[in-house]
């Protein structure tokens, strides 16, 4: 399989470890970072990116911030610039790389453990991380030629530590694991998952 890894922070670092260990081809982007740069905030130069590329069997995403901040302080910028980004970012992500994915190729988004949990100040991330999980819901049944979509939701990894203060209380799960559930989706024939990695349950 020849995979397109978006973001080399924490999760796409060990997303690629994984596909490159399992045998896969894998050609990393970032805005600055990676083999290729392309800004997730920027859908034409994801349309440059995926021409570019030429054929492919796979897109991971592991890139798009949001902002942290109670729903009383947060501004208008915090709301908009987390929406743009890891919200509408991901979802052009697809778009942009359709027309140009393999039949039968998958896209695999990331969402995360504050989809389910809630810390003071949150409240942007859960709306933002539902957007990305109700995207991927839908578009599974919409999606042509047997292309797959799927959204992983970790909880914060064991690699980021500066993240621990936001997670008090919450185990972390090592990346590999995260990897892991990447390949499975990118993998195997499940469409429209979303793969929850957090052991917290109501
Ligand atoms: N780490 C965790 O514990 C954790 C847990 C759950 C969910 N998540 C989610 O997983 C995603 C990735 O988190 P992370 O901690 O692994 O990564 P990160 O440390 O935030 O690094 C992001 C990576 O993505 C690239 N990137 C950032 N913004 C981009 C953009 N607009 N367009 C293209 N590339 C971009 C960066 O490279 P450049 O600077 O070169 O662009 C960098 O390689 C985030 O959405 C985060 O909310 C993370």
């Amino acid at each position: 399989m020849r995979a397109v890894v978006i973001g080399s922070g924490d999760i796409g670092t060990a997303v690629k470890q994984v596909l490159v260990e399992h045998g896969h081809e894998v050609v990393t982007v970032g805005r600055q970072s990676g083999d290729l740069q392309a800004d997730i905030g920027d859908v034409e130069s994801l349309r440059r990116l995926f021409a570019e590329i030429g054929t492919f069997d796979a897109v991971a995403n592991a890139a798009g911030h949001v902002r942290s901040g109670p729903v009383a302080e947060a501004t208008d910028e915090q709301w908009a610039d987390s929406i743009a980004s890891k919200g509408m970012g991901q979802i052009n992500v697809v778009r942009a790389a359709l027309p140009h994915i393999a039949d039968n190729g998958s896209f695999t988004l990331v969402s995360g453990v504050l989809a389910d949990e809630f810390t003071h100040g949150s409240s942007i991330s859960a709306t933002v991380n539902h957007m990305v999980q109700g995207f991927v819901l839908a578009a599974a049944g919409e999606l042509p030629r047997g292309i797959r979509i799927n959204c992983v939701s970790p909880t914060v990894l064991t690699e980021s530590e500066h993240y621990y203060p936001y997670f008090p209380g919450f185990v972390p799960v090592p990346g590999a694991e995260v990897g892991m559930a990447y390949l499975r989706a990118m993998s195997t024939p499940m469409t429209g998952r979303i793969i929850k990695l957090h052991k917290m349950t109501s």
